[in-house]
Parts: structure tokens; C-alpha cells; sequence
């Protein structure tokens, strides 16, 4: 498989504080790599270090090849490469669903608004909120101003796909549609890197999975190896924390 996304020897600290220590990851074209570990690891940094939210110290960054961060030419041409959906939606308050969806490309790509309010229809239609097209945000509930969040990523056409713990807001009923959506574009075979606490769901979506712990990464393997024959005592500790089974 090709390699899409790769992170080299990547160090980001805050003053003294070291939050990723040495981080190598690879990713392959159309693979989903779940990364889990403990509140506080250096997951959520470490997806901001992929679309240079964040300045690193060490390391380099690279989408097909080419350096992203540190980022030599325009933040924005990065971005539009590789989407990135939040736990807290990040819609347009004062926007529709339809607006939301459109604003990107016809301002950054150029699109042509009319083609871009079909593709969105069509996303829309998808994850089954095409009747709320013309509400605002404060109309939808938790799980269907996620629903949007994605399938407004979704309208960049982004070759690699973020996701930061996006069902950690969400009422329990909730979780399932939005993680629904995701297991259809993994099927899809789309790039994603995944952060979730949902481990049941990571191990459903992942190609790999991917434990940090103190800023490394402490084990990596497959959804099997990793969930049945932990290797590390402190992956094994993790997942008891969990009470996680395999059953
Ligand atoms: N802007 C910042 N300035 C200083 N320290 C920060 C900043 N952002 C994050 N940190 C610190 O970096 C460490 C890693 O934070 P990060 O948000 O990446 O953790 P996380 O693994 O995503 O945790 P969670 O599971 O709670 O979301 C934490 O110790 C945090 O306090
Ligand atoms: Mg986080």
C-alpha cells in the first residue's frame, strides 16, 4: 500500500513541557489508524501537529512526500489537503447547514456555488439530514451538527480525513449515528486518523491501532493483536480501565 501521510521523529513541547517525545507514524492510502491512550498523552496535539496547527520543535510532517509542517508555502493549501472534524462541531453559528457545507469551497477551491450546493445535497441526502439543509445549528441536535461537521470535511475532498474525539460530546443515543457515518467512509476507503475513547467502535474501523502514552507511542499493532495480546503492561493496564473485553 502507498504511503499517503507520514510523521517522523516529531517533538512538540510547550515551554518545558514535552507533550510528543520522538513520534513516528506512517499511514497508508485508505487506512484507518485509531489512536487511543490516556487523557493528557498528546493525542489531540498530535493531530494538530498534522495540519500545522501547531509549530513542532523536532521532526518533520509529510503529505505524499511533501513537507506540511514545518510548513514551507501556504497554510491554507495544507489545510484543504487534510480535513479535521472536533469534538465541538466548529459550525457557523449564524449560518445554515447548507451554508456551513458551501462556504469553503466556493471561497477557497472556487467552486461554483450551484455545483457546490448539489454536492452538499447529495452528502446531505447521505447521512440522512437533507431536510435540515436551510436550519442553523442551534435547530440540530448533537448528532446531527456532527453529522454536518463531517460531511462538510468531507467537502474539500481532503485526502486525509482527522478525526479528534467527535462523539465525546454526545448523548449516549447519539454516538451510534455519527459513528455509523464513519464506518461508512472507512468502508469507502478513506484516509482517516481517528482519536476516540469509543474502543468498541475503534476496534470495529481500524486497520491499526495506536497507543500513546506520555507522548510515545507506547505499542502499535491490529485491532486483534492489539485488543487480544497486548504486549505492554501499560497498554494491558489501559484497557482494564476500560473494563474493556473482548468477548
Ligand atoms: N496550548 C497549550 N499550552 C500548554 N500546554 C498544552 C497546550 N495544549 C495542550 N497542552 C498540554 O499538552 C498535553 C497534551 O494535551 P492533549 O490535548 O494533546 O491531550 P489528549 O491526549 O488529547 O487528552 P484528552 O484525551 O483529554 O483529549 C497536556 O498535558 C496538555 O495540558
Ligand atoms: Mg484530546
Amino acid at each position: 500500500m502507498a504511503e499517503i501521510l507520514n510523521i517522523k521523529n516529531l517533538t512538540k513541547s510547550y515551554d518545558d513541557l514535552v507533550v510528543l517525545d520522538h513520534v513516528d507514524l506512517s499511514v497508508n492510502k485508505g487506512e484507518v489508524v485509531v489512536i487511543v491512550g490516556p487523557s493528557g498523552c498528546g493525542k489531540s496535539t498530535l493531530l494538530r501537529c498534522v495540519n500545522a496547527f501547531e509549530q513542532i520543535q523536532e521532526g518533520e510532517v509529510t503529505l505524499h512526500g511533501e513537507r506540511i509542517n514545518p510548513c514551507r508555502g501556504k497554510l491554507n493549501t495544507v489545510r484543504e489537503k487534510i480535513g479535521m472534524v472536533f469534538q465541538s462541531y466548529e459550525l457557523f453559528p449564524h449560518k445554515t447547514v447548507l451554508q456551513n457545507m458551501t462556504l469553503a469551497p466556493v471561497k477557497v477551491k472556487k467552486i461554483n456555488k450551484k455545483d457546490a450546493e448539489k454536492e452538499a445535497e447529495a452528502l446531505l441526502d447521505r447521512v440522512g439530514l437533507l431536510s435540515k439543509k436551510n436550519n442553523y445549528p442551534h435547530q440540530l441536535s448533537g448528532g446531527q451538527k456532527q453529522r454536518v461537521a463531517i460531511v462538510r470535511a468531507l467537502m474539500m475532498h481532503p485526502e486525509v480525513l482527522l478525526l479528534d474525539e467527535i462523539t465525546a460530546a454526545l448523548d449516549p443515543e447519539m454516538v451510534r449515528e455519527v459513528l455509523d457515518v464513519v464506518i461508512q467512509l472507512a468502508k469507502e476507503g478513506r484516509t482517516m486518523v481517528i482519536v476516540t475513547h469509543e474502543l468498541s467502535f475503534a476496534r470495529a474501523v481500524a486497520d491499526r491501532m495506536v497507543f500513546i502514552d506520555g507522548g510515545k507511542i507506547v505499542e502499535e499493532g491490529s485491532p486483534e493483536e492489539f485488543f487480544e495480546r497486548p504486549k505492554t503492561e501499560r497498554l494491558k493496564k489501559f484497557l482494564d480501565s476500560f473494563s474493556y473485553s473482548a468477548k
